[in-house]
């Protein structure tokens, strides 16, 4: 036979140590951050699981911290907190109040760990009365919030965030201008060395389904179409990252991760500033789902959607995999 000249590919992946030698993306302990729901409640043993999100729960601060223990020991290095508040009011008081849930919550994991990278994020939708992610006109029906009241109560919220101890803040309500505003309020409180993690391109996505169950924030009525981004947007996640960076963000998210890793490679592409992913919660349901179901590969599915996520240039994930990953050892 006389075949001409061709490339054997294979040539590099005859063995596992090749193949780890020639590999250019893989994932690492510093890559995770784990979300974790935790509710204000007085019963200390409060844990209740999320029935569509299999293996999470809310958690009582408590139990958080015995979680937390846990995942510390595996080699977990970052944390972002979502909380339930006892009681919710239109205003979503309870995100600022300084003995508020999320408060409380970084006040104990960064005594037990000063070392634990503890994020907030900052939001009102799980503290209004209303499920919208800042303050609404008495009467509205489609959710329609108000951007510049709502950037006061958001930037209060980073500050009392930061004053209980918080390495990160991360605004994910998407009003416009918040970074600027959290910036400053920051700054004017001694905190300019703080860093914003910006939910800087966050699309309007149907994957959130499941969080709403898990943090309790849906929307009572209306959507939030009119402050999150569009799925057919491309262009405009240029405009929010520009304007996010000029506002002083530090560290950019985009949300959800999976389904938008063109957004990803195409940002990461485009601007010099380190970026983030959020596998969110549909992302997370389905794998589950599909492994429950013995039709997906559990261990092998959630590696490569992480490294998928990677490879697209999101050198961080938020991912609800982090822990499990990290306690089974797939990821050191
Ligand atoms: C609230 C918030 C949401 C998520 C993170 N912060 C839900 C939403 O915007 O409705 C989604 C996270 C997930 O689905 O895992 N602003
Ligand atoms: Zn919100």
């Amino acid at each position: 036979m006389n075949l001409p000249e061709f490339h054997r590919g294979r040539r590099l992946r005859r063995s596992a140590a090749l193949r780890d030698m020639v590999r250019e993306v893989s994932l690492s302990s510093n890559d995770l951050i784990m979300p974790y729901f935790v509710v204000d409640t007085p019963d200390h043993t409060f844990r209740k699981a999320i029935d569509s999100m299999p293996g999470q729960f809310q958690l009582s601060l408590h139990e958080l911290e015995k979680q937390v223990a846990a995942a510390v020991d595996t080699g977990l290095k970052s944390v972002l907190l979502f909380g339930i508040p006892a009681a919710k009011d239109p205003l979503g008081s309870g995100a600022y109040a300084e003995d508020g849930i999320v408060q409380k919550a970084v006040r104990m994991l960064k005594k037990n760990w000063p070392e634990l990278v503890v994020l907030t994020d900052v939001c009102l939708c799980e503290y209004t009365s209303h499920g919208h992610c800042g303050m609404i006109r008495e009467g509205d029906t489609v959710g329609r919030v108000l951007n510049d009241p709502t950037l006061d109560l958001l930037a209060k919220t980073a500050v009392s965030h930061a004053q209980a101890g918080a390495d990160i803040v991360a605004p994910s309500d998407m009003m416009d201008g918040r970074v600027a505003a959290i910036r400053q309020a920051l700054d004017k409180a001694g905190f300019e060395d703080l860093p914003i993690m910006s939910y800087a391109v966050k699309y309007a996505s149907s994957y959130y389904g499941p969080f709403r169950d898990a943090a309790e924030g849906a929307p009572k009525f209306g959507d939030r179409r009119t402050y999150q981004m569009d799925p057919g947007c491309v262009k405009e996640a240029f405009r929010e990252m520009t304007a996010d960076i000029e506002e002083g963000a530090d560290i950019f998210i985009v949300k959800p991760a999976g389904p938008y890793q063109d957004i990803i490679r195409m940002l990461n592409d485009g601007f010099d500033v380190p970026m983030a992913a959020y596998q969110v919660s549909g992302e997370y349901s389905m794998i589950c789902a599909a492994a429950l179901n013995g039709w997906l590969d559990e261990k092998a599915v959630i590696l490569e959607s992480l490294l998928g996520i990677k490879r697209s240039g999101a050198k961080l994930i938020i991912t609800y995999f982090a822990e499990k990953a990290l306690k089974e050892g797939w990821i050191r």
